[in-house]
């Protein structure tokens, strides 16, 4: 087995830079390495204390780059591929006009195939090694995910997206008994397997009846090692919607928690409007929330709060929510958080977005100290960032004074042109097949 050693900057964290000092919180190396067997991170160190103890190390030098931990995403839906930057609706109409008849496609496998194929590719273009993906009703839809990671060898989370009401075309409807069925045979196959997870995902509380909602929460319970996803509080119409579907609930949260659908393992999209008793019940549970600024904007959602959510405690990551999301970057995902940030009157720091971007998103997923992090011991999924790969970056970043000001125009200007490689599970990847 090849041992590598990767010279360059090495960027990595010892503690959340939202509740550390940032000379505590970041790990930096100016000329650093990373040494890589047996697809783990076995050191981070100094580049000639690494190559004098490692002499016969297969060693790539990316100069001036920056290598860090490859992005996570924390939520995203990879059957809308095809439908990003779909123009002119909100949410609600534009799940109708545009998503429900796209995923509506994925009945047929080979296009399901098509399209994961498609979209990690995409994903490892842009330096994102882990993503949590939404599938469609169809089981096959989460075979081709599943699949398609394995044959890249990407850590993923995935699941069923069952839905059975108040969708059309109405042949994206499952039931709740169809719903459990397929969701228990698909993460008995997947849920472990390699490095895949399963999580357990009800859309939103809209698109599911109580009795599906309730055989939901029964599975998770069956299989507490299990993520569930979901969408919580988006937008204001939706939330409406949801009050008159759920008159006795207390608010959107409850629609969940009062059918087990509410745990330290949940993952909860969005969640912009949240009320202070939702607030308090996630923070209590240690629930994740998936921050989408992208979507957040382009779908016309909300501004979700950031400073105020970490302040509380809570456990946020960062996502694109593809295709309601309007990119596939993590960087173009980490400019729009801080974009939101300032419209909410808080301008999150580069280390912060970046933190959000691997380690917060990980941590979302439970995937914390596996991946998201450049650290001994972490599976080795790296991204090597160019952070001159513009002139109008390339001009700006001469201008840097330290780290932070060298990585912040990468940050807010930067997109796949930055990816100078990935690694995968302690491999070079090749690039997309075709
Ligand atoms: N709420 C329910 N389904 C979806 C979806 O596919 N995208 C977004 N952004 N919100 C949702
Ligand atoms: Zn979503």
């Amino acid at each position: 087995m090849t041992t590598h050693l990767l010279l360059g900057q090495t960027l990595g964290f010892d503690a959340d830079p939202f509740h550390v000092p940032l000379d505590q919180a970041v790990r930096h190396s100016s000329r650093g390495g990373v040494l890589v067997q047996d697809g783990e991170v076995v050191k981070v160190g100094e580049a000639d204390a690494l190559r004098a103890a490692h002499p016969k190390a297969e060693v790539t030098d990316y100069g001036n780059c920056l290598i860090s931990a490859g992005f996570v995403d924390a939520h995203m839906h990879y059957p809308q591929t095809a439908i990003i930057a779909s123009w002119g609706k909100r949410l609600i109409d534009w799940l109708n006009l545009y998503t429900f008849p796209e995923e509506t496609r994925f009945a047929d496998e080979a296009y399901a195939s098509a399209i994961a194929s498609r979209c990690l590719d995409l994903n490892l273009t842009n330096g994102t090694t882990t993503v949590a993906s939404y599938c469609t009703i169809h089981p096959a839809s989460v075979d081709a995910i599943f699949t398609a990671a394995e044959a890249r060898g990407m850590r993923i989370v995935a699941g069923k997206t069952c839905m059975n009401r108040n969708t059309a075309p109405k042949d994206l409807r499952d039931t709740a008994q169809s719903a459990y069925d397929y969701s228990k045979r698909l993460l008995e196959d997947w849920h472990g397997r390699g490095r895949a997870r399963y999580a357990i995902t009800p859309r939103f509380s809209p698109t599911s009846t109580i009795p599906q909602l309730e055989a939901l929460g029964a599975l998770w319970a069956e299989h507490p090692s299990c993520l569930m996803q979901t969408h919580l509080s988006e937008q204001v119409d939706e939330i409406a919607w949801v009050k008159g579907l759920y008159p006795q609930a207390r608010d959107y949260l409850d629609t969940y928690e009062a059918y087990g659908l509410l745990g330290e393992r949940g993952v909860y999209g969005h969640a912009i409007h949240l009320e202070a008793r939702e607030k308090a019940r996630l923070k209590e549970v240690g629930a994740g929330l998936a921050h989408c600024p992208t979507s957040n904007t382009f779908i016309g959602s909300g501004l979700f709060d950031m400073a105020g959510l970490k302040a509380g405690g809570h456990r946020v990551g960062l996502a694109t929510d593809t295709g309601g999301g309007s990119s596939f970057s993590m960087l173009r995902t980490m400019a729009a958080a801080y974009e939101v940030g300032q419209l909410n009157g808080a301008a999150l720091h580069p280390a912060q977005l970046w933190w959000l971007a691997t380690e917060g998103a990980a941590q979302v997923l439970h995937l914390g100290g596996l991946v998201g992090n450049l650290r001994p011991g972490a599976e080795a999924d790296l991204v090597v960032i160019d952070l001159k790969s513009t002139p109008a970056i390339s001009q700006r970043a001469a201008r840097a004074g330290d780290l932070w000001d060298a990585v912040f125009p990468t940050i807010m200007m930067g997109d796949d042109r930055a990816i100078r490689a990935v690694w995968v599970g302690g491999k070079p990847w090749a690039g997309p097949a075709n």
